[in-house]
């Protein structure tokens, strides 16, 4: 599995750094993982805040489900398939 439904805000999200992903709980009970390599030019993501997932490189944020806040990174991340089974929140 990816991560505990536990360790996941909600509202918030982890950034699995080691997997490149980025797991998040928009709405209690409903998990999305996207990608964490930034669509504008490859950084990684790196926090999760205020709703927002943020990358340091040239502060692209994308809301929780992927899709851009603020440039300059112009796609969404792309989303990955998940379920959850035992309180874990593991790839489909
Ligand atoms: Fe993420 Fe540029 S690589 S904003």
């Amino acid at each position: 599995g990816l991560v505990a439904t536990a360790d996941v805000p909600v509202g918030g999200g982890v950034v699995l750094g080691r997997q490149g992903l980025v797991v998040t709980q928009p709405r209690a009970g409903t998990f999305t993982c996207v990608s964490a390599v930034c669509t504008h030019s490859g950084c990684l993501v790196d926090t999760v805040s205020n709703g927002q997932i943020s990358c340091p490189c040239h502060g692209s944020r994308f809301d929780l489900t992927g899709a851009v806040v603020r440039g300059p990174a112009t796609q969404a991340l792309p989303a990955k398939a998940v379920q959850v089974t035992g309180g874990v929140v593991r790839l489909a």
